[in-house]
């Protein structure tokens, strides 16, 4: 590979705004997400607040964390809301059925999870029981969370502690239906869903996004089969009840979370970089139904799956996440950037100790993993303006090498061929961001920024590197992997000479002019 690679940048070409939304996360009741990751009681040991842990609520905090989807996940359809509200100590205790048969004793519920919301500043988007619960279920729940009037399911909420509603905009209308969340048909789940949704109100003050459970990664037939039901049976009339359409995407693992080669390496980041075939595909279907793009593409899941850490439940999806895991982030966020007019939210999976987490936590303690510097590293291109930027570095997989990686081409039928260096770029108040990663676990690149027909001047550097290829953050060292301090560098022109490190990401930031 030659060291030298070159990427051009076109602020004269805006793509679309940077929804905020797509740096959302995901908290399921699953492994120790929920307890003792959100949750430990406010009669524990550990520091809290109402039973809300004060260490990961300062961790999270500063990352303005957009969103947060609750309670699953697989558990969503096997969740009745009423068991978490009320009394605490009068909550049922009930068995996690899709996560190991754990217990599950209903401490977080509703108004917990809105408290922890509250404290993170994430907006809650609350995943509907479609697949075991009832449409009056469903009903009831949103009108409990969002009507502001006297009718007794409002006064229930008030007795329980909340005087004004909690104004939940984003509502999905059941998880995964065609799996975990009833094994249903496209045409069986679009129906499910036309009468879910039919009862799901906009109380005043609160205009409802209704969510459709969209496909597992690339199956295409999925997503035409839903609308082509929805439009079917009495024209557009029913599409105008989906506001969302959400598809899950893991790029699943290539070794395991800490033991990889260099090619098990690039194997992991082609098939993440795979997830630009999943959002064009699936929004080009889209479009044929929806050509004026009223109906927004959401990625509900998405990161990487590598297999238990030894020692912990299999059914609690620990993982440990090293600087690979932090160039599978960055990688899908400039993804999702470069594609801000068809993507508008993306929820990774999932917030703490179970996936492609943000934190950890054991016992008392709270680390932050490498994928949670990239969300801290990439705050300044959310509500930014997305502009073209293009990658003229050199292949460095072809992608045959992931067969994921192949299903992903919707449209060119081409394997999205990982490159030496992806990235994406803003612009908001004539400031431009740019982020790259350098994909290749060994090779270091010098590489030419040019900004077409524009100007810099002084630029700002900020990078996430290591100098191995495993590194990761432990609870005994947990500062391994972290931004390292910024530096100032000096553009030519409308050029700019960067090296990057193997396997890192940097995020360069200057005026335009
Ligand atoms: O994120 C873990 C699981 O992955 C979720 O519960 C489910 O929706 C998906 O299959």
């Amino acid at each position: 590979m030659d060291t030298v690679q070159r990427v051009v940048v076109v602020p004269q070409e805006p793509v679309g705004q940077i929804q905020p939304y797509l740096h959302g996360q995901f908290a399921e009741h699953l492994g120790e997400l929920v307890y003792p990751g959100v949750y430990v009681g406010p009669e524990s040991s550990i520091p809290n607040t109402d039973g809300l842990r004060n260490d990961v609520i300062e961790a999270l905090r500063p990352l303005s964390v957009p969103v947060l989807r609750w309670p699953g996940g697989c558990f969503a359809d096997d969740y009745h809301w009423r068991d978490g509200i009320g009394p605490r100590e009068q909550r049922p205790l009930r068995i996690n059925t899709h996560w190991g048969m754990e217990e599950e004793p209903n401490q977080l519920g509703t108004h917990e999870f809105i408290a922890f919301c509250r404290a993170i500043g994430a907006e809650p988007y609350f995943a509907g029981n479609l697949g075991s619960g009832t449409i009056q279920e469903l009903r009831d729940w949103v009108e409990y969370c969002n009507f502001a009037g006297n009718s007794t399911l409002a006064n229930e909420r008030r007795t329980n502690g909340a005087a004004e509603p909690f104004q939940v905009r984003f509502w999905g209308i059941g998880n995964e239906n065609w799996g975990c969340g009833g094994n249903m048909s496209p045409e069986e789940y679009a129906a499910a869903f036309a009468r879910y949704r039919s009862f799901v109100f906009n109380y005043p003050g609160t205009e409802v996004e209704a969510i459709a459970c969209g496909p597992n990664g690339h199956d295409w037939s999925w997503t035409r089969r839903f609308f082509e039901y929805m439009k079917k049976r009495d024209g557009n009339c029913r599409l105008r009840h989906i506001q969302g359409f959400a598809a899950h995407y893991y790029c699943g693992t290539a070794g395991t979370a800490t033991e990889y080669t260099e090619s098990q390496w690039l194997e992991l980041l082609s098939k993440a970089y795979a997830i630009e075939g999943i959002v064009t595909g699936h929004r080009s279907i889209m479009d044929e139904y929806d050509p004026q793009r009223k109906r927004k593409l959401i990625l509900d899941e998405w990161g990487a799956w590598h297999p238990v850490e030894q020692g912990k439940p299999r059914s609690g999806l620990y993982q440990q996440n090293t600087i690979r895991d932090a160039c599978v982030a960055a990688l899908s966020l400039d993804v999702f950037h470069n594609h801000a007019d068809k993507l508008y939210m993306a929820n990774i999976a999932q917030l703490i100790n179970v996936l492609q987490s943000l934190l950890l936590i054991e016992e008392d303690r709270c680390i932050k993993t490498p994928t949670y510097h990239v969300f801290d590293l990439y705050r300044p291109h959310k509500g930014a303006q997305a502009v073209r930027f293009l990658t003229a570095a050199e292949t460095v997989s072809n992608g045959e090498a992931s067969e994921e990686a192949c299903r992903s081409c919707y449209l060119d039928k081409q394997p999205f061929a990982l490159r030496a260096v992806h990235g994406s770029a803003s612009v908001r108040d004539g400031v431009l961001c740019v982020t790259v990663v350098n994909t290749h676990p060994t090779q270091p690149v010098e590489l030419d920024l040019e900004v077409y027909q524009g100007k810099l001047g002084e630029m700002e550097a900020v990078t996430l590197a290591s100098d191995e290829i495993h590194a990761h953050n432990t609870f005994e060292q947990p500062d391994v992997v972290q931004l390292a301090a910024a530096k100032t560098l000096q553009a030519q022109g409308s050029q700019l000479r960067v090296s990057l490190a193997p396997g890192s990401v940097t995020r360069l930031m200057g005026r335009l002019g």
